[in-house]
């Protein structure tokens, strides 16, 4: 018999498939599909089910046997039938015996560490979630229509105006919207860039994010580790390379910006040998205690591609990002992306546009700064009461810091940290595989202070210092 897709209008809400076959009249058959679909979890308790009426209409039977059907799962207590709200799967369904079974072949819930103070994400609990609404009820209020065929491979036009404004502004970059193509985040840019793009080997600081490492050599890229010191990148080190990806505000992790004449400098070899570099602005907007440091882009927008993400200013589960192009690149990029966007979704660039373009970005900002001050404020001074003796670096920006340990003294904290249920990491995870003995940071520990809750805080503090060497 046939099979058919039920979309009835008026309250399954849901398309349910049901296969009418096997022994006995059609009665038999659509009892045992709908018992079937119950006792499989395609139905969940208290799904409400099609009137009769348009079952029998969608499957071309008669109202009557649909009715039959529903009166015999109602007295086996699969299902429910109440005036007003119709005909409901039973909240519990199946005989209690059965759901034990399945209960016990679930697997254990994984129980993470109770403090996490791991680096990379925000203050999740902080999105704005009443702005992000106000800004995504106004893009779809007035995205036209058109906004909802294939998208431009370069991005919405209103979200690169809003950026091109916001990062000449907040971040000193140098660009117009044709020049920006949006993407979803940091990770997604590389795959853009290489190896298509940009090719050849790239010189990366010799710590940094192993998963950006990763990634690169996926995609055949080779990376070649550059020394770093307390004025960031050593610059002077590029060799043959043509590309060098740096993290100039902030480096990533150990903390400090790149020194102004390395700046200088790193530009200056870009244009001499006519490389590129490529900036990785991942918490440019969060600097505490001095002047921002602009973009190096705005030395030289056609030497340095400028790439950011909302990954930790909002959420890095938004995935939405921007590359701001040298003129030369633009073209090459827009055909690896392919004739339509294939990423990053109208809707949420839209909203960006709006959140941007209404002033609700500079404000979270400027909100998230103030706390994550106060969390790195909270953090200094638990130290330099309970562990006086443990250096704290890299605390001028961004939403970690580092803590600088006795020699050989890392791993065992990491250790004793992991024994009192925190999560951290040392230096050495960071540390490109590849890089020498003379590349190697002193012990330390990468501190994020934006994960935890704003109660649980306290007590990871209490943790941390409980887990460090004694002087
Ligand atoms: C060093 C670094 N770069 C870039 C990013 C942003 O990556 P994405 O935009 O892919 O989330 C992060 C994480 O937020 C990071 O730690």
């Amino acid at each position: 018999m046939a099979d058919s897709w039920v979309d009835p209008a008026e309250g399954l809400g849901a398309d349910l498939h049901l296969e009418l076959s096997g022994p006995g009249g059609r009665r038999a058959a659509l009892t045992r599909a709908l018992r079937e679909a119950i006792s499989g979890g395609r139905l969940a308790p208290g799904t409400r089910l099609p009137p009769y009426r348009s079952l029998a209409a969608d499957l071309g039977v008669a109202r009557n046997t649909v009715a039959d059907a529903y009166a015999e799962l109602v007295a086996e207590g699969r299902l429910t039938a109440r005036q007003g709200s119709g005909t409901r799967v039973a909240e519990r369904a199946e005989p209690l015996e059965v759901r034990g079974r399945v209960s016990e072949k679930a697997p254990p819930r994984a129980r993470g560490p109770r403090h996490d103070l791991r680096q990379g994400t925000p203050d999740v609990s902080a999105f704005p979630r009443a702005a992000w609404l106000a800004s995504y009820r106004r893009a779809l209020r007035r995205a036209p229509h058109k906004a909802f065929g294939p998208g431009d491979p370069a991005g919405r036009i209103e979200l690169r105006e809003a950026l091109a404004e916001y990062l000449a502004r907040a971040r000193g970059v140098r660009t117009e919207p044709g020049r920006i193509v949006i993407c979803s985040g940091f990770a997604h840019a590389l795959r853009l860039l290489f190896p298509a793009v940009l090719r050849g080997p790239l010189a990366v600081e010799s710590y940094g994010l192993a998963f950006h490492r990763e990634l690169l050599t996926a995609a055949g890229v080779r990376t070649v580790p550059l020394a770093l010191d307390e004025d960031g990148a050593q610059v002077g080190g590029l060799a043959g390379e043509r590309a060098v990806l740096l993290t100039p505000a902030h480096q990533f992790p150990t903390g400090g910006p790149l020194h102004p004449v390395r700046r200088a400098a790193v530009v200056d070899w870009a244009r001499a040998r006519g490389g590129v570099v490529l900036e990785d602005d991942y918490d440019g907007e969060f600097r505490y205690d001095r002047k921002p440091v602009g973009a190096l882009q705005g030395l030289d927008p056609e030497r340095v591609v400028h790439l950011g993400s909302v990954s930790k200013s909002l959420s890095p589960a938004l995935r939405l990002g921007w590359m701001v192009l040298p003129e030369r690149y633009v073209d090459e990029v827009l055909a690896v992306k392919g004739a339509r966007e294939a990423w990053a979704g109208v809707l949420d660039q839209l909203a960006l546009a709006d959140f941007v373009g209404s002033g609700s970005y500079d404000r979270h900002v400027r909100r998230m700064r103030q706390r994550y001050r106060g969390r790195r404020d909270r953090l200094v001074g638990t130290l330099a009461a309970h562990a006086p003796h443990v250096e704290v670096t890299g605390i001028a920006a961004g939403l970690h810091a580092v803590l600088r340990l006795p020699p050989g003294s890392e791993s065992s904290t990491v250790e004793a940290a992991v024994r009192r249920g925190l999560a951290l990491d040392g230096l050495a995870e960071f540390r490109h595989p590849e890089a020498p003995e003379a590349m190697t940071a002193p012990d330390g520990l990468v501190v994020g202070y934006a994960t935890p809750s704003e109660h649980a805080y306290g007590a990871a503090l209490e943790a941390l210092c409980a887990a460090l060497p004694p002087p």
